[in-house]
């Protein structure tokens, strides 16, 4: 009997309908290799193209009416058609396989995987040798299979402005070579000073995307400050180094908050991954001269009507123009980032020894649990299903 690879497939049609199928067995052609699935990390996005809610970018006319889900994954090369990877070799997916290198493309999101491509969550996959990016040594599968989409999407919040190879330093927006006048001072003073002068960083909630956040923030030696529902996931975030932590249900007005941990300045970098009802107090906690990135809408795609508990009057109407301008902030829409940009930020966990957090791990034959798991909002990083065991 052939070999078969069972998969997990959605007709987007909610979670509850995902069905594991048996398929084919692939075979990489020219260029290609294949590729024996380890770990899968799951997004909140896979959920919502399981639910057929995957519609706010431009995608191809003819996109699938079913899908292999998923894009995330760790796997080892079993054979390759390709110079660039041999077989052994453990690869992590680029999630736009075409995004090598650059700026992103809209074409770019043609070839989003696990929608509209075939997606990982499968226990075999050919791929592109250039769209995969090697696992650096001291990574597990499970940790390795968290970083495509929310290790790169906040690497990317953090430095999409600088030029790859440049990460984290300092723009030379003065035309000084990144120096301020008041970037001369030494001594006790100055050292205090540089304290309180220290960028900050916010994070929305404990999820893939902000937990990524963090550890890169704190590796890079950023203040940082997060936000949760929860205040058992708010001390977990302060054993990983948060600095300040904020209950969003407690102090529904957080913004108040992160003025107060910011001495009155806000935030450098917003992590926006609330949408609805957090980009109104995104624009209230950002510095001057800010960075707000627009990356995910877990509190919904519409305006908030402000019909919350504790939502003051008048909060509805967002007039992102203005807002942007009272304090010279950059809202920046974001995407993921490229295979190079990826590619730096692996230098960097390396170099740092950052380990991503694993919440649970699910079997294969729970693929529909683990998504259930994410829908339901109780876990804090990240959930990966360990393909290779049941
Ligand atoms: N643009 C991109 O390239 C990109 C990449 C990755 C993700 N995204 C998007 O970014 C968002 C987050 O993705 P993810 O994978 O990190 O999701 P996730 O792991 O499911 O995490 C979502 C977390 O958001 C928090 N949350 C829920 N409602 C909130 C609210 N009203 N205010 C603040 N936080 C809230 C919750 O944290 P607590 O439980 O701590 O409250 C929840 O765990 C999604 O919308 C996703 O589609 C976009």
């Amino acid at each position: 009997m052939a070999p078969t690879n069972k998969q997990w497939v959605s007709k987007l049609d909610g979670v509850a309908k995902l069905e594991m199928v048996e398929g084919e067995m692939p075979v990489p052609k020219d260029g290609e290799v294949l590729v024996k699935i380890h770990a899968v990390g799951i997004n909140y996005r896979d959920i919502e193209v399981c639910e057929g809610k995957y519609s706010h970018h431009q995608t191809p006319s003819d996109s699938p009416s079913g899908v292999v889900i998923c894009s995330d994954m760790c796997g080892t090369v079993l054979e390759t058609k390709s110079p660039l990877l041999r077989a052994g070799t453990r690869v992590m997916s680029v999630y736009l396989q075409t995004h090598l290198s650059g700026a992103l493309r809209q074409s770019d999101l043609e070839s989003g995987l696990g929608f509209p491509l075939p997606g990982v969550l499968a226990e075999f996959r050919c791929f592109d040798a250039r769209a995969l990016v090697p696992v650096p040594e001291y990574l597990t599968d499970e940790e390795a299979s968290c970083l495509p989409i929310a290790g790169v999407t906040a690497w990317m919040a953090l430095n999409w402005m600088r030029p790859i190879g440049k990460a984290f330093q300092k723009l030379d927006l003065y035309g000084q070579g990144g120096k301020r006048d008041d970037d001369d001072d030494d001594g006790d003073e100055d050292k205090k000073k540089k304290e309180k002068e220290k960028e900050t960083v916010l994070l929305q909630g404990t999820g893939g995307v902000s937990i990524a956040g963090l550890q890169i923030a704190k590796a890079a030696g950023l203040r940082t400050i997060i936000t949760s529902s929860s205040d058992e996931k708010l001390e977990q975030a302060k054993k990983l180094g948060a600095d300040h932590t904020v209950n969003y249900r407690t102090y529904w007005e957080w913004q108040d908050q992160v003025l107060e941990a910011t001495g009155g300045k806000g935030a450098d970098y917003v992590l926006e991954v609330g949408g609805a009802k957090t980009l109104r107090k995104s624009f209230a906690s950002v510095a001057f001269g800010g960075t707000i990135s627009c990356i995910g809408y877990v509190s919904g795609k519409e305006d908030d009507t402000g019909d919350d508990k504790g939502e003051a009057a008048g909060w509805n109407r967002l007039n992102v123009n203005v807002l942007a301008l009272r304090r010279n902030v950059t809202l920046k829409g974001l995407i993921n980032g490229g295979k190079d940009r990826f590619e730096e930020m692996v230098r960097f966990y390396e170099d740092k020894g950052i380990r991503p957090v694993v919440c649970k791990v699910f079997g294969m034959g729970e693929g529909r649990e683990a998504l259930e798991y994410v829908k339901g909002g109780k876990h804090f990083g990240k959930v990966v299903v360990r393909v290779d065991k049941e």
